[in-house]
């Protein structure tokens, strides 16, 4: 059996791959997927999947999730198109640190993110990555115990909101009404824990009237401490599969032509 070629990535926030994916075995893919619950992102170098070998390796992970802000692209229902031209202006799709549609109530565990067309310039159109492992690690003993059986309150009104409405404009369904959920703030992969709040979303603790913006506001800058984060640069078919328990992401600001396929899964 072919094993995986991968390497981490000096902080031990993500791991490269580069087997290619056209020719990757069923052995292989249960070694990936033990290099996700470890690494929590991992990023598929030299990469030319077609839509369809995209969808099919999604497929081994679980079952192709709905959107429910954007219309799917047009012959490929399970994917969702992410596109930024040159002339737009404001917010990236994305920007601010969140996990994916922790509003719903059952989120997408996983969100594959392909580098269909992007900025040539190095550093131009980075996604940002933070492992909520490593940020629950290093938090002080005695918020690990007051938030180990909270609820935090998502929102799709949260703070991410606005930079939804570019993309809206132009691909947006018609569903704007607020989507709201409860979460337990400490979830456990494999037996390690991470931090579960999504800053983009979370409006609230359940149960925590008065001291709740305090805590968010800690736990916000706590987790994307730069100990934790790592900042990926993409080439055009370039894959990124991420679990949305495990890591917070954002996208940063650019200006310039992108086209991003984007799938997640349940
Ligand atoms: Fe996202």
């Amino acid at each position: 059996m072919s094993k995986i070629e991968f390497e981490p990535t000096d902080n031990k926030v993500g791991c490269f791959i580069y087997t290619n994916l056209k020719e990757v075995k069923k052995e292989q893919i249960d070694e990936i997927k033990k290099l996700l619950n470890k690494y929590g992102v991992l990023f598929f170098k030299n990469q030319s999947l077609s839509p369809k070998e995209y969808i099919n390796f999604s497929s081994n992970f679980g079952i192709p999730a709905k959107y429910p802000m954007l219309k799917p692209h047009k012959d490929f229902k399970d994917i969702y198109v992410i596109e930024r031209k040159k002339t737009d202006t404001g917010k990236s799709f994305g920007e601010g640190p969140h996990t994916d549609s922790s509003y719903l109530e059952s989120p997408p565990k996983f969100t594959f993110l392909q580098a269909v067309e992007v900025p040539e310039e190095e550093g131009k159109g980075n996604t940002l990555f933070y492992n909520q492992f490593l940020a629950y690690e290093a938090l002080p003993e005695e918020i690990k115990q007051k938030i180990e059986n909270l609820k935090g309150i998502f929102s799709s009104q949260g703070k991410i909101a606005q930079t939804r409405k570019l993309r809206m404009a132009d691909h947006g369904t018609s569903e704007i009404k607020e989507i709201k959920s409860e979460h337990k703030l400490v979830q456990s992969i494999d037996g390690r824990k991470t931090i579960y709040c999504s800053p983009g979303h979370v409006v609230g603790i359940v149960n925590l009237s008065s001291e709740q913006e305090e805590l968010i506001s800690f736990l916000s800058s706590h987790q994307i401490n730069e100990n934790f984060s790592y900042s990926f640069g993409w080439k055009k078919g370039d894959i990124a599969l991420w679990s949305n328990r495990s890591m917070l992401h954002a996208a940063t600001a650019f200006n310039g032509d992108r086209k991003m396929f984007r799938i997640t899964v349940q």
